[in-house]
């Protein structure tokens, strides 16, 4: 059976798991976590001390909004993204300000932003789409132009880059997923990447109860006793145990999963490109994508006719996403036309590294036949 998203995990997998099991002796956030850190890092290209790892995306982000962003303080951010990126925000007493989506590239539409500004705007939340990155060069002199910082939820796109640059190796905070059907995964898991070293200092002590400096003494089996808090902290640490899992997926990436999740994607280009009812998304020229999701728009109101007939074929799909300002908690008193017009039309096909390319030959059959 074709499945939407997957784990895929193997032997290494399981072998790193066992070792903290059975010889580590701890298997909550100790050295693995560490470890896990510094294969990050060195990834990524930045210092190792610049990359905090907690127990999932949202928690990251939660946290990166809570270190910059005042309560009652405003945040911009696409109503087209995971309700994540709206949690982490309202968990933090900020506020989210949903904004429009620009129709071909899918990421945050800067003039709409703009236009929401207020003199309680302090950040902007931009989110790498389907593992597109925004415009980073718009993006960040946008920022600069209205004084704000930058929370980047790159939870689509870990090992992504932007005129050669990884997505997390350069910009203000950026905030990793490791979820279990992500570029990675360390079972569930995020990751906090900034120079700000008071934003660092500060989510490394909340990701433990506030619990101040306990954080790196805990890579050396250390902890504290005597201590202070001074805010409010939060359990949302990582395990040994996920970061052994992550290290080996990191290990994969490259070689293994990258290439096929791009493989996957070039194959639905073909296959769909020719079909005047399919459009994909427009990916910024200069960027390097590794695809977490694939994500098509079906014109002419037919979306919602060939979802039932995919499903019928036992071909599961997704809508990613609902608009969060359509959402009773976060409903606003205005529409964002390109949004809405796109939730109507999206539609998300099996993308995973264990899909097979006579899958994805299957899938396109069957939307291509029922398109025409
Ligand atoms: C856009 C976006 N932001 C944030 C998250 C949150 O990540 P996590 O599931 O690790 O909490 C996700 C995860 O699905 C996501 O898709």
């Amino acid at each position: 059976m074709i499945r939407l998203s997957k784990s895929v995990i193997g032997e290494k997998e399981s072998e790193a798991v066992t070792r903290i099991l059975l010889e580590d002796g701890y298997l909550g956030m100790g050295s693995e976590v560490g470890k896990f850190e510094a294969d990050i890092a060195s990834y990524l290209g930045v210092s190792s001390d610049t990359v905090v790892c907690v127990n999932t995306g949202t928690s990251a982000l939660h946290l990166a909004v809570e270190a910059i962003v005042a309560i009652g303080e405003e945040v911009l951010v696409p109503s087209f993204t995971f309700l994540s990126s709206y949690q982490a925000i309202s968990a933090a007493g900020a506020v989210p300000i949903s904004c429009d989506v620009y129709e071909d590239t899918l990421s945050i539409d800067l003039e709409d932003a703009a236009s929401r500004i207020t003199d309680k705007t302090k950040a902007i939340m931009p989110v790498h789409y389907a593992s597109n990155p925004v415009n980073v060069d718009k993006l960040y002199e946008f920022a600069k132009k209205y004084n704000l910082r930058v929370i980047e939820d790159a939870a689509h796109a870990f090992g992504c880059t932007y005129k050669s640059k990884k997505i997390g190796s350069f910009g203000d905070v950026v905030c990793f997923s490791f979820d279990g059907i992500k570029n990675i995964t360390s079972g569930e898991g995020g990751a906090i990447v900034t120079n700000d070293f008071e934003v660092l200092s500060i989510v490394k002590d909340a990701r433990l109860l506030a619990i101040e400096k306990d954080s790196d003494k805990r890579y050396s089996g250390q902890r504290s006793w005597d201590f202070d808090v001074k805010r409010q902290g939060y359990r949302y640490h990582m395990s040994n145990i996920f970061a052994a899992i992550g290290r080996v997926q990191l290990s994969r990436l490259d070689n293994e999963f990258a290439p096929k999740r791009i493989e996957l994607l070039k194959l639905y280009q073909k296959l769909l490109g020719s079909n005047l009812k399919v459009l994909f998304q427009k990916y910024e020229i200069e960027a390097y994508i590794i695809p977490h999701i694939v994500s098509i728009r079906i014109l002419d109101n037919q979306r919602d006719g060939l979802k039932e007939e995919l499903e019928k074929q036992k071909i599961p799909t997704g809508i990613h996403y609902k608009p969060n300002h359509l959402l009773t908690y976060y409903k606003t008193h205005y529409n964002l036309p390109v949004t809405e017009k796109v939730y109507s039309e999206i539609l998300t096909l099996p993308l995973h590294p264990e899909v097979k390319i006579s899958d994805v030959e299957f899938i396109c059959k069957i939307i291509n036949n029922y398109l025409n």
